[in-house]
């Protein structure tokens, strides 16, 4: 326990790893949370960030009534649910006004890794609706450069035969998706993302992979012992202003 009167950087210091950790990704979901507004539709991503997330939401459900919420998984439409807040089918929304989500790695060029609680497809899905992908992390999920594990999500028809074409890549001793992909994880060398995501997607039986280009990213926010940085992100504001639109 932290000493009363402790500075903020003696009360990091006293707290377990884990503690830390917990911590940043909290401050780091409080502070996306404030960009959710009442009559928006959200998109909801998956995991522990996540969930700070949608307790901060919850706390002012109350306010957030007309509030819609796309999840990216069945525990995130759960515990929304509980909260109070109402959950709908992407479908129904169509475009979304921000979606937010959690991530496993970042690297310098604005690259993500996703999938670590294998919601991967449906987290790019949802990503892709939104006008605004607002990314919340923990600092220590910031690397030099992506490396291995990158999550997978496969088709189950010969799945031996895609594993094989993939190279260096096993399944994950996980529950297929809600979708009745197969997770795995490829574990060769990452190299350029680009061109890694490029031979994933090109891969027949790959659903989906959890490479994150930068172009799909809005914002992160990153929170560490001094507190919340604000990194801006390669996607354009406006879906109008996609390529080819
Ligand atoms: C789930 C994800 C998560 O966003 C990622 O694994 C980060 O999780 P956490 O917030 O628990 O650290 O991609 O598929």
């Amino acid at each position: 326990m932290a000493s009363a009167g402790a500075t903020g950087r003696e009360q990091q210091a006293s707290l377990s790893d884990a503690e830390q950790i917990a911590q940043h990704k909290r401050a780091a979901a409080r502070a996306a949370a404030e960009e959710v507004h009442d009559g928006m539709r959200l998109g909801l991503g998956t995991g522990s960030t996540v969930a700070y997330l949608l307790q901060a939401l919850g706390e002012r459900a109350p306010s957030l009534g007309e509030l819609r919420c796309a999840a990216t998984s069945v525990q995130t439409a759960e515990t929304a649910r509980t909260l109070g807040l109402t959950v709908s089918d992407l479908d129904e929304l169509g475009e979304l006004d921000l979606a937010i989500d959690g991530a496993d790695q970042i690297d310098r060029g604005g690259w993500l890794v996703k999938g670590g609680g294998a919601a991967h497809t449906r987290e790019k899905i949802v990503a892709a609706a939104a006008r605004r992908f607002v990314v919340i992390v923990s600092e220590e999920k910031c690397v030099e450069r992506l490396h291995a594990p990158i999550p997978l999500e496969l088709v189950p028809f010969a799945v031996q035969t895609t594993l094989r074409a993939l190279g260096d890549a096993r399944l994950r001793d996980v529950p297929v998706s809600p979708d009745g992909g197969l997770i795995a994880d490829y574990f060769g060398d990452v190299g350029d993302p680009r061109k890694l995501a490029g031979a994933l997607s090109a891969q027949p039986g790959v659903v989906e992979h959890g490479l994150f280009a930068p172009e799909m990213v809005s914002s992160v926010l990153i929170a560490g012992a001094s507190g919340v940085e604000r990194r801006a992100g390669a996607k354009p504001d406006s879906k109008s202003a996609k390529p080819g639109a």
